[in-house]
């Protein structure tokens, strides 16, 4: 039966959340473990859908596993298939995350292509470019991805960054045979935490962190890994900080990173809000004034597109005109129609959105569309006069562990609610 969520008018918040493991550092990791030769043990592992359909893909293709109170066992060695189908793919587009550490282990591996999204085509072209350089022969078949070959290092320039397809190669490199050199790689603090995790398993690895990775592969020998403790999740901190912002309240995060929030702060402030910071926790302040704010996603430490549709409700009630131009994905503003049926002013242009703040926002019935833009539907819920329903609720699941828990704690007014039949 599907749900929706209703969020009652909660226009001031206050206390204290924890901010839960990264889902994007968690899936590649978990992907990774399709490397290991012994059973690894996993912390603060984000109990989200997306974490659980990947266990779901290993389990079908032979692994084992077990996972509780964020703690993860996950054991690989019994992996007898190698074909990712259609069916678990098709709900999580990061399940190609499989394809580079299946054909690195195996030397054959079947994924399904992931389909479209609704945030854009989304291609998969540059993991399947940079696998071939490295040569593999990949035929696209049946609306499968068919990879056979063993790895030989490579010098990968990516054209665009790309968070998965620098993951994957990262993971296909690390069994090559020989050296490869990741040009224009992915500097998110997600493919950090991987590289870091497989150079702590015994693979040769440099340039973490920069633009440039370079990965001496181990040949086809699997690696030894330690316990790993899955970094705090950016995105989920940025989106109670705006949970404040948007509600001018005290808000505390506790078991943060605050250096991988930099590019959201940054954003904060330019909009009134002050910060207390200590070792592991942010304190957002209220401002006397929003102010409005000029916004373009990019790469890491940029401004994040996870964070864009959040940004775009708190704009609702600046007091200004505010810009945001989305430069990473081309249909990323599903939302936007959505915030103006509870009264928000917002206009596309391309690949800009122009809020036109402050309005007084009316709670009405809105659809999610995906994962961020579901969060920023509930947001402008917390200030909308009434009551909003925001329905097809499952996208948040996806990515935000005890979201509605976390919610009512710090005060706020909503419940998980069934769909009527038709
Ligand atoms: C990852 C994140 C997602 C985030 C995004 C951008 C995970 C599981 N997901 O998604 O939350 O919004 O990074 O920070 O970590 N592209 C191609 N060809 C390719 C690959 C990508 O053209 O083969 C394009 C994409 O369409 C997009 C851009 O490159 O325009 C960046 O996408 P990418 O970094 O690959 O996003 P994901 O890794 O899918």
């Amino acid at each position: 039966m599907y749900k929706y969520l209703k969020i009652k008018h909660s226009p001031k918040l206050k206390g204290e959340v924890t901010i839960s493991g990264a889902k994007n550092a968690a899936l590649p990791i978990i992907a990774s473990s399709i490397l290991a030769k012994n059973p690894i043990n996993l912390t603060n592992v984000p109990e989200v859908a997306d974490v659980k359909t990947l266990l779901k893909l290993l389990k079908y293709l032979g692994a084992s596993y077990n996972l509780q109170n964020n703690n993860l066992q996950i054991d690989t060695s019994t992996i007898n298939n190698t074909t990712a189908i259609y069916e678990i793919v098709k709900t999580m587009r990061a399940s190609i995350l499989v394809l580079g550490a299946l054909l690195a282990r195996f030397n054959h591996c079947k994924v399904s292509l992931p389909g479209g999204c609704a945030i854009g085509a989304r291609p998969v072209d540059l993991h399947l470019k940079a696998l071939k350089q490295m040569g593999a022969e990949i035929k696209i078949e049946g609306g499968y991805i068919n990879a056979s070959g063993k790895l030989k290092g490579a010098d990968i320039i990516f054209d665009k960054v790309t968070v998965t397809g620098t993951e994957n190669i990262v993971m296909a490199a690390s069994l090559a045979k020989g050296k490869t050199r990741i040009i224009n790689a992915a500097k998110e603090p997600e493919v950090v935490q991987l590289c870091e995790v497989l150079k702590d398993a015994g693979v040769e690895i440099d340039g973490i962190g920069s633009n440039e990775i370079i990965i001496n592969g181990t040949d086809g020998e699997l690696l030894e890994f330690n316990d790993i403790k899955i970094i705090a999740d950016r995105i989920e901190a940025g989106t109670y900080l705006a949970a404040g912002a948007i509600t001018n309240s005290e808000i505390t995060i506790k078991n943060i990173i605050p250096e991988h929030l930099e590019g959201i702060l940054v954003k904060f402030k330019e909009m009134g809000f002050s910060f207390e910071e200590s070792e592991n926790s942010l304190t957002i302040k209220p401002t006397n004034n929003i102010n409005p704010v000029k916004i373009i996603t990019t790469e890491y430490p940029g401004f994040p597109t996870d964070m864009q549709a959040q940004f775009m409700a708190i704009a609702t009630q600046a007091n200004g005109v505010s810009m945001i131009e989305e430069r990473l994905f081309e249909n990323r503003f599903m939302h936007v129609a959505e915030l103006n049926r509870l009264g928000a002013n917002i206009s596309i242009n391309g690949k800009t959105a122009t809020i036109i703040g402050p309005t007084q926002l009316i709670g009405a019935d809105v659809m999610a569309t995906d994962l961020r833009a579901s969060s920023a539907l509930v947001l402008a819920g917390l200030v909308a006069k009434g009551e909003t329903n925001v329905h097809r609720i499952y996208h948040l699941f996806r990515g935000y562990e005890n979201f509605v828990e976390k919610f009512k704690k710090l005060g706020a007014e909503m419940e998980i609610l069934d769909e009527p039949n038709p």
